[in-house]
């Protein structure tokens, strides 16, 4: 059986993890995880394809709400069944374990619906959005006992892994201030449209709907908080404020039977009950250089700069020589699907877990919350 590289859990994890490992290994019915992809857009897709490579899976289900192409998906990832409800995945005794791709605001339902049915899940970011939404979800991963795994896919990464190592090892001394960003040059909003493989355009245009879960701080506020806050080990949150900003959007679905009712460009800034804060900004577009995925972290004896596709830079001193070093990298990452299936077959302790979800999520409403909207 082929294994997948694991992110190594820090001390911290390791230790959080050994209830868990208790919990979630687990008898399989099948030699094999027998996996649901629910939500084949373009993650879901993604997902499958991540399934379909791996000898230690089966696909047995698909779901999507266009019968059409959920049946064409079927054939395609060599699935028993095709679903267009969640429900009828929940219900569904041949599957073990299921990945949620579907619009934000069905995150929450379809994954509750899954636990309580006994299954595994792997949700894809943000892991929902309301503070209330995130607490029930971390309840009921709690009341299932199951593996659940938030798909903040950027945190597999080797870079990000190498620097988690790095701090904990007391390279950067105390952190207590970092700065993330991702933000995008004008021309990058999400189009209300896209197409499925058999030509079939459908509407993605929750992305921009407040209603439905979407909103930049959702989006891609998610990702580089989840980032940082690992970083810094997940502080508890004494202060959020920010501002949200709707300018381009509107725009660009003029004249067409699309609404964009949130913010585009967000900005925050959040104080720790233990003295640290941090500085966010994210953007679908706006008036800059290029595309940027940042995390800069400051402490009192070093500090790191990721700038996503540029070297990684580490900042020290020795004696009164400040320096600059780019670490070679050499560790491969993995995936959160690879993961996910360890967490179920070898009972790793989830890399990403409801409990920080919870966090990042208290962030983002408190951004949202703080009143200023422009
Ligand atoms: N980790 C990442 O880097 C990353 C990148 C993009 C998207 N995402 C996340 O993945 C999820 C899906 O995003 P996407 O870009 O694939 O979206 P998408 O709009 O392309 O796909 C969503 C799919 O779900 C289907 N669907 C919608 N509502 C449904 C319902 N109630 N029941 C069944 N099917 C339904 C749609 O028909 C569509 O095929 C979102 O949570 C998004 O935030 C993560």
């Amino acid at each position: 059986m082929r294994r997948g590289v694991n992110p190594r859990p820090t001390a911290s994890e390791k230790e959080k993890g050994k209830s868990q490992r208790a919990r979630t290994v687990t008898q399989m019915a099948s030699d094999k995880v027998r996996v649901a992809v629910i939500g084949m857009g373009g993650m879901g897709v993604g997902h499958a394809n991540a399934y379909r490579g791996d000898p230690r899976c089966e696909i047995v289900a698909v779901c999507d709400q266009s019968k059409t192409w959920a049946d064409k998906a079927k054939k395609e990832f060599g699935a028993k069944y095709a679903f267009t409800t969640f429900e009828e995945v929940a219900a569904c005794e041949a599957v073990d374990a299921v990945s949620v791709c579907l619009p934000a605001l069905f995150h929450e339902p379809a994954s509750v619906a899954c636990l309580d049915a006994g299954k595994h899940v792997l949700c894809e970011k943000p892991m929902t959005t309301s503070v209330a939404s995130a607490k029930r979800m971390a309840r009921a991963v709690k009341r299932s006992g199951k593996v659940f795994l938030i798909g903040h896919n950027q945190r597999f990464g080797p870079d990000i892994q190498f620097l988690k190592e790095y701090i904990e090892a007391g390279n950067l001394g105390e952190v207590y201030f970092a700065r993330t960003a991702w933000r995008r040059p004008m021309g990058m909003l999400v189009t209300p449209t896209a197409r499925h493989a058999n030509g079939e355009v459908y509407s993605r245009n929750w992305f921009n709907e407040r209603k439905m879960g979407g909103g930049v701080g959702w989006d891609l506020g998610s990702h580089v908080l989840d980032l940082v806050l690992y970083f810094m080990d997940f502080p508890k949150v004494k202060e959020v404020t920010g501002c949200a900003y709707t300018k381009f959007g509107p725009e660009m679905v003029a004249g067409q039977d699309f609404v964009f009712d949130v913010d585009d460009h967000t900005v925050g800034f959040v104080k720790f009950e233990n003295g640290a804060s941090l500085q966010v900004e994210m953007s679908f577009g706006s008036y800059v250089e290029r595309e940027q995925i940042l995390q800069a972290v400051y402490g009192t004896k070093g500090g790191a700069l990721r700038d996503w596709g540029q070297p990684m830079k580490l900042f020290s001193r020795t004696g009164d020589t400040y320096t600059t070093v780019l670490p070679r990298i050499d560790k491969p990452g993995t995936s959160p699907m690879a993961h996910f299936v360890d967490c179920i077959l070898n009972g790793t302790p989830p890399l990403v877990t409801a409990d920080q979800g919870v966090i990042v999520t208290e962030i983002i409403s408190g951004i949202y919350e703080s009143g200023e909207e422009g």
